[in-house]
């Protein structure tokens, strides 16, 4: 059945009224999207295989369209009670325009229907305008991962974990 989160709002993005489609990866042209974005969008981008490795593991990958275009997406890990956001990444050129609390919104909808009491996340420790957009989605600061993330040459760098316990929760 195909995912039907909430409508996203169009006042928040770039061109209102065309066809917004929230879908799968479902043909290699969307995983070549997808591989497209995460060159553009990190040092250590998501390689092909983890992308199909995380389809073969029935990770919930989420993508949201506008007409032909990929606007962004997240890769979440389904738990025992609680899901684990592993990739959000907006297209570089709809950034700032409220997407990434859309896709949060959505995840937020599917985590509740998999029963999530909770959602996980990291975030690279240097990163703190993310750790801000997390925060005002309702994530709050757990811990510090030390050495979590590769960095340049042989260097590591820390993960903040942030949780976002979902409404209802008897968490
Ligand atoms: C982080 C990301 C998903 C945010 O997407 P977005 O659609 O631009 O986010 P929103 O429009 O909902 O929110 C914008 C806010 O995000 C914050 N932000 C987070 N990361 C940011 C970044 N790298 N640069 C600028 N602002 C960033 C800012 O506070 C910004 O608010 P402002 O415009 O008022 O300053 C997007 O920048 C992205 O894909 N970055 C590359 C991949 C990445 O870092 N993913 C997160 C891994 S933990």
């Amino acid at each position: 059945m195909p995912f039907t989160a909430s409508v996203p709002d169009e006042t928040l993005l770039p061109a209102a009224g065309a066809a917004w489609r929230w879908h799968g990866v479902t043909t290699p042209a969307e995983l070549d999207a997808v591989l497209a974005i995460e060159a553009q969008s990190y040092s250590h981008p998501w390689t092909r295989g983890n992308f199909t490795d995380a389809l073969k593991a029935g990770f919930h990958i989420q993508l949201l369209s506008h007409g032909s275009q990929l606007l962004g997406y997240t890769v979440a890990m389904p738990g025992v009670e609680e899901a684990h956001l592993l990739n959000i990444t907006v297209c570089p050129d709809v950034r700032r325009q409220g997407l990434a609390g859309v896709l949060l919104q959505a995840l937020a909808v599917w985590a509740q229907q998999q029963q999530a009491q909770c959602i996980w996340l990291e975030v690279r420790a240097s990163h703190a305008a993310t750790q801000r957009l997390y925060a005002r989605h309702g994530f709050e600061f757990v811990a510090v991962r030390k050495g979590y993330y590769p960095l340049d040459g042989q260097q590591r760098e820390d993960a903040v974990v942030m949780k976002r316990v979902l409404p209802g929760s008897a968490a």
